[in-house]
């Protein structure tokens, strides 16, 4: 059904339309312009995969740190693949793009302070390829984009090198939809769509990631693929709006949230994410800005989901407010930096927000987090949860790495000045904290229900 649907697609389909001159475009030779969370990855699995990689990234301490053995991101079996990658000589990196059979853009499409896409990364990308830009080659944008991005910005500045895209090279869009944690897994395993601005250019595309997907491969064009990837997020987005939204309503009628939730979801077709301290990360709470700067008269869903995900911090603080009273002054100790648990990410994190609003209402925050890299934070960043608590009026767990959820509540009953801990996360046990000597709240749990009103 789905091939139907996808042949009955014109660009996919191919009908009509010039396939690249010279066929069996090989892809010995692959260059991945950015190496982050998803270029790093990607090249090491090529690399793996058969492939010479040249990975280009135009931060010279990436290029250094990577040359000198080491890995600057935090992701399991990337420090052992990217190593044997080097050894074997698959994998070398630059600074610059070089001549390649196929290039991979894999850097950030952040949003500016205004929520507009800041697409300055995807067209230097752009411009350093098109110097080395040859007859044949393969251009992938990876980068989560705008609909239209490979189209209308990528496409016009790698044809100023006088290379047709779709007549003497071919330009595809792949979104990458791995899971920070698995991400080596997820690119093999994984479906991966992949978008071309002709069929030509989607089946260049499936030969190139064929090299090492195992899941299935699915052809279409770019601007549709542009679309999935934002969709999918979007989708994730709203969802976890309304989790947030449910667990205000609840805890205004008593009701647990958690419970609800659960019990919902024993529905065939309902599948409720979890509500929590607010959404972060690059990807879902970047994206769906996307799509309502391409047209903010359709998108009023779209933007009031975002708009209850980022009011989420404050709505934590005041319920911190509403267990511990003034703020001012009182020491919070704040368990978990990073965007969600168990990765060293701490782009859009919501945790960082709760931190300053904090700091605003006078409190003083000490917080630890086993992942996160140094940060500029207001308080004290402490090496350990003890050290965090030490005469703390309340713990605040806000992410659940697994060395923060298995935390004994007796290692910090007689550090701190009060012992009160506030789990935003539903994360740690209700019985095991009281038993200790805690008053313990839980966000969303009825027995932590105040009185007032709970919207923020
Ligand atoms: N991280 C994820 O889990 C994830 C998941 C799906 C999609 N994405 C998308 O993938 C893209 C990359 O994200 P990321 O998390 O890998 O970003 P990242 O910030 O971890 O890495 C990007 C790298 O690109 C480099 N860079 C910037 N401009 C460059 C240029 N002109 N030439 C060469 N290198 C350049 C940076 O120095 C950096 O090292 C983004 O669009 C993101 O939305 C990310």
């Amino acid at each position: 059904m789905l091939r139907r649907v996808l042949e009955s697609i014109p660009a996919v389909s191919g009908k009509g339309k010039p396939r690249y001159s010279g066929e069996n475009v090989n892809f010995s030779k692959i260059c991945v312009v950015g190496l982050g969370y998803i270029g790093l990855p990607t090249a090491g699995t090529f690399a793996a995969n058969g492939a010479k990689v040249v990975g280009v990234d135009v931060n010279p301490r990436v290029v250094e740190t990577l040359q000198n053995g080491g890995v600057h991101i935090q992701e399991p079996g990337l420090r052992s693949i990217v190593a044997a990658a080097f050894q074997s000589g698959s994998l070398t990196v630059a600074t610059k793009p070089v001549e390649a059979d196929a290039f991979i853009i894999a850097v950030p499409t952040p949003i500016h302070p205004d929520k507009t896409a800041d697409l300055s990364f995807v067209t230097a990308a752009a411009e350093s390829i098109r110097p080395v830009l040859r007859k044949g080659n393969l251009v992938v944008l990876e980068s989560t984009s705008p609909p239209r991005t490979t189209q209308d910005i990528v496409r016009p500045i790698l044809e100023q090198s006088g290379l047709a895209a779709g007549k003497d090279f071919h330009l595809a869009y792949s979104p990458e939809r791995v899971l920070p944690g698995r991400i080596l897994r997820e690119l093999i395993e994984n479906a991966r769509v992949i978008g071309g601005i002709d069929r030509a250019s989607a089946e260049a595309g499936r030969d190139l990631y064929g090299m090492f997907v195992r899941g299935e491969i699915i052809l279409t064009d770019a601007t549709t693929a542009e679309t999935v990837k934002l969709m999918e997020n979007t989708y994730r987005d709203v969802n976890i709006a309304l989790a947030n939204e449910m667990l205000r309503l609840t805890e205004r009628y008593g009701v647990n949230v958690w419970e609800a939730i659960a019990i919902a979801n024993r529905h065939p077709r309902v599948e409720i994410l979890n509500p929590g301290p607010g959404v972060g990360g690059h990807c879902i709470s970047v994206d769906p800005w996307f799509l309502v700067e391409s047209a903010p008269e359709l998108t009023p869903l779209i933007r009031t989901a975002r708009e209850v995900n980022d009011s989420q911090p404050e709505y934590v603080v005041r319920y911190l407010e509403r267990v511990v009273g003034n703020l001012s002054g009182r020491r919070i100790a704040v368990l978990g930096l990073t965007y969600k648990a168990d990765v060293d990410d701490i782009r859009e994190s919501p945790s960082l927000e709760i931190v300053h609003l904090l700091d605003r209402r006078g409190a003083i925050p000490a917080s630890f987090d086993p992942l996160a890299p140094a940060l500029t934070l207001p308080g004290r960043r402490a090496q350990t949860p003890e050290e965090a608590a030490d005469g703390a009026d309340a713990l605040l767990l806000l992410v659940g790495h697994k060395e923060i959820r298995a935390l004994e509540p007796g290692r910090f009953i007689r550090r701190m000045a009060a012992p009160l801990a506030v789990d935003c996360l539903h994360a740690w046990d209700r019985a095991q904290w009281e038993a200790a000597g805690f008053t313990f709240f839980q966000m969303g749990d009825r027995h932590g229900r105040m009185q007032g009103s709970d919207a923020p």
